[in-house]
Formats: C-alpha cells, structure tokens, sequence
C-alpha cells in the first residue's frame, strides 16, 4: 500500500491551520485528476434529519468546494457522503438501503468516493459493522470530526482503503473552515453543540455529547460575516438553545445571545431550534417579545401531555407548567405561532395518558406538530423499560393525532385569511408557475406572482387563500 509519509511528516498540529493543510494537498490531487477530465469531479453530501445535520453538510460542502470537486445535488456524483440522521430506528435502515443503492453505482464507477458520517456512525458496533459488511463505504466519521474531512479524504486518496474514524467525543470547537451555503439568503448557525438532558427516549446525549457553546463574539462575527455576504434571514441552532452559555467563561444568557446578534445590521429575520420548555426563561419571552426581528414563531416540543409520561421520559416539566408557559408566551407575544413535536406509544402509555396529549394540542392550538411514533434506541434508558406499547395501539393514537393536528392547523391557517404578512421569497413555485414561493413569519409558506429576480426579497402580501398548510397571496403595493 503506498502511503505518503513524507506529506504526513509536516502538517501543522493547531487547528484550521492543520486543516488547511490537507485541503491544499487534496486540492492538488483533485486538481490534478480534473485536468485530464473535460468536466470536474462532482461531490454531492447529502443531509437526513435535524437542521443541525443541514448546516454540518454544508460545512462538507464548503470543504469539498475547497478541494476542488463540483457540488452536485445528485446520487451519482464521483463523491458522495450521507451525513446521518439515528434519532429514529427506521432512519438507520433507510441510509443502509440506500448505501446498497451507492455500491451498484460505485461498479460503473470504482473510483466513485462514499463516506458516511453523522449521528449514526456515532452508534455502538457501526465501525465494526462498516470494516466488516460495508467495505464499499470509503469514509466512516463522526459527529465530532466533521471539520476534519479534508484530512481523512487525504488518507484515502494517497492509498488507505477504508478510512474509519470516530471520536466519542470533543471538548473543542473548530471554526473557520470553508462553509457552502444552500441559499443566498439564509443560513443557520451553530451556537452550541451537544445536549445535557438525557431524555429518556433520546439517542441524541449519546451520539452528539456534552453540551458546548461557542462563545458570543464568535458567533455575532459569524453573523456579521453572513450579513454582509447577503444574508438576511439566520436561524440560530442548538439541541436546547435555552440553555446557551452555560460554562462559557464570561456568561451569556441566550437572551442575551439573542440582543447581541438581533443589533446585527442587514439581518432582518432571526429564528431559532430547539426550545426545551423547562428552560424557557421569563427573560427570553421578554427579549422574544421586545426584539422585531425575532420571527413569531416558536418550535416548543411537549413529547406528551401525560405528567406520568413526562416525568418517565425525563423531561423534567408538567403538562400544567407547559400550559403555562404556552399562555405566558401567547400573552406576551400576540399572534406567535406554536409548533411541537409528540411522541406517541411511549412505554407505559395508556388511553388516559394519550387523552391528556389530545387535551393539550386542544388547549394550545398548535399551528404544526412533528408527531412520531416512539423508536427504542438501543443504550438508552427508555428502551429497557418493559411496557412497550402494542404497535396497533400506537397506530390508532398516532392516527388520530395527526388528524386532530391537521384540522387545527387548518383552521389557524384559514384565520390568516385577509391579513397581511412579510414573506421572505425562497423559490419559484413548482406547482404554480409565474409565482414564487415566501416564507412568513409564522413558518407558514404563501405562493404569490413573481419571478426569480424576487428570490432572497422580502415582501408585504396580502393573504387571500388558504390551501390547508399555505397560502396563495398577492403583493402589496
Ligand atoms: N422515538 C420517537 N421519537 C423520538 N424523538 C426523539 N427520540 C425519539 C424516539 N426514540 C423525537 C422527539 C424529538 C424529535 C427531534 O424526535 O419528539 O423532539
Ligand atoms: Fe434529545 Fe431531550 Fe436533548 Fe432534545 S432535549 S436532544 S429530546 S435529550
């Protein structure tokens, strides 16, 4: 096997300068190989689940660009890499399914690249699972080293066969390495990393680690870099961001967080993921209250309406102190638009525990919920717990929550109807042609007559239409 010592002799050991390091080095393979290409490589990294995997890929992006590939929304590129979603069992059997698909590819063309990194890899057994079954698969990484691609990708193209590794954890943060937007327009930001609330159900402690925040002027310099590169909407990201700061050296609230960045000239919008209702100070309602450019929009996940349940799920909040919250926020904030996400079938659950979930999506009217259906994830408490639920139970209440949902959501939308909104234009509609597609405030979408030119606009529209979960509108003048 050739092997590249004498490159490997003088990397610098800091960071991003190491990193830079072994981009310049791809950079001259790639480079290289292209020339003698009428067309250059093609990369194509692939995001499934959360938004947190979203912006990960494009920092795979931003590093592959770097390098020199062409980024490519497409299967059959000479690269491809699937960073992963494990939150859901089924979500691991699809990448699987679809890594079978790669292999056949990767017959046409054996020089093809796959990797696989993310929250799936960070699971028990996968490295040995890739060495021994997934030989085909070229990358195996984590969810702590995804900076480092350059510097694996290295390895593999100066001879390695398979290159595996994954961390099981990091107390650092790499920034500054190259990051490739999938809109002009918006972005997300990472401000922390990790989650120290091990509800029980969840895989997410396991595979992401501790809780870390970046610190506040880095991110504000972030946001300020973004600003001036075009963007106009940022949705701030974090397992709990309402726990933000949290063992940074100065202290920071996420309040605070949230003043620092909002006096960010050039962003007009900022959003922000996930909300852990035990956390949500008094201080953030006043700062989402008193802050315009905050969107009136809250993604606030219940789980379950059920004390019992919550309190197995450990998620250390009451269906009377979520209540609460709901109407203090709703008071505060008029016209704020609340979405969730339930859990439904978690072990142990019964009619009367479900009834209580029913009574609270009554109660809140939530303009959206991500309802699943509760996984077990191997290695997590929840997952031992002997009561499992039947699975035609589960499919009953699942079917009828997502139908209670869908009403109520119906019904918000149609209340829109006649009132006016900002809507930030992400596309050109696909399904109505001359219109393009806006995104409220609220989340909700409006379609409205236009053309590309408006994409990364932000417009006053009249809602004339509702159509179940968007709108059709026309432009004020
Ligand atoms: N089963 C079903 N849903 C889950 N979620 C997290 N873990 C599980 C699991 N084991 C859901 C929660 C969380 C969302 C991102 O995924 O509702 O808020
Ligand atoms: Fe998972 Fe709970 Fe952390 Fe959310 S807060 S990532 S559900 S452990």
């Amino acid at each position: 096997m050739y092997f590249d010592q004498k490159a490997f002799a003088d990397p610098p050991y800091e960071e991003p300068a190491r990193q830079n390091f072994f981009i310049e080095k791809c950079r001259s393979i790639i480079e290289e190989r292209n020339s003698g290409r009428s067309l250059p490589l093609t990369a194509c990294p692939r995001a499934f689940g959360c938004q947190m995997n979203a912006r990960d890929t494009e920092k795979l992006a931003g590093i592959l660009q770097a390098v020199g590939f062409n980024i490519v929304d497409d299967d059959g590129a000479d690269l491809v890499i699937y960073d992963t979603c494990t939150v859901r069992e089924n979500a691991d059997e699809r990448v699987f399914g679809r890594l079978g698909f790669l292999n056949n590819m990767k017959k046409h063309n054996p020089d093809k690249i796959i990797g696989v990194c993310g929250c799936m890899t960070q699971t028990p057994g996968m490295a040995e699972r890739f060495r021994s079954r997934y030989r085909f698969v070229d990358l195996v990484f984590g969810t702590y080293n995804v900076y480092k691609l350059a510097e694996l990708l290295y390895r593999r193209l100066t001879g390695e066969s398979q290159v595996i590794e994954i961390w099981d954890k990091a107390d650092f943060i790499v920034e500054d390495l190259p990051v490739k937007r999938e809109y002009s327009y918006k972005s997300g930001v990472n401000i922390m990393y990790g989650c120290n609330n091990f509800c029980s159900y969840c895989i997410v402690p396991y595979v992401r680690g501790r809780e870390r925040s970046r610190r506040p002027e880095e991110i504000v310099e972030e946001v300020k870099r973004l600003a001036a590169d075009g963007v106009r909407e940022i949705m701030l990201l974090g397992q709990n961001v309402n726990s933000y700061g949290r063992g940074l050296d100065r202290p920071c609230s996420f309040a605070e967080l949230l003043y620092k960045v909002s006096e960010v000239d050039g962003i007009d919008r900022i959003r922000f993921m996930t909300s852990h209702p035990k956390d949500l100070s008094d201080e953030l309602i006043e700062a989402i209250a008193s802050i315009e450019k905050i969107c009136r929009h809250l993604h606030l996940p219940l789980q379950s309406g059920s004390d019992r349940m919550l309190e197995r799920m450990n998620r250390r909040y009451t269906k009377e102190g979520y209540l609460d919250l709901a109407a203090r926020i709703k008071k505060a904030v008029p016209g704020i638009s609340l979405t969730t996400d339930i859990i439904v079938g978690f072990p142990g659950e019964t009619e009367e525990d479900f009834e209580h979930t029913m009574d609270v999506v009554e109660q809140v009217r939530y303009q959206s919920a991500f309802t699943f259906q509760y996984s077990p994830r191997t290695g997590t408490p929840a997952a031992a717990f002997p009561d499992q639920v039947p699975h035609q139970d589960v499919q009953r209440r699942f079917d009828r929550l997502l139908r209670r949902v869908q009403e109520i959501s119906a019904q918000l939308t149609e209340e829109g109807v006649g009132k006016r909104g900002l809507a930030l234009v992400e596309t050109v509609s696909e399904k109505n042609p001359g219109c393009v597609t806006g995104r409220l405030g609220n989340n909700l979408m409006v379609h409205f007559p236009g053309d590309e030119s408006m994409i990364g606009g932000i417009y006053d529209v009249m809602l004339t239409e509702a159509k179940g979960f968007y709108y059709m509108g026309r432009l004020e003048k």
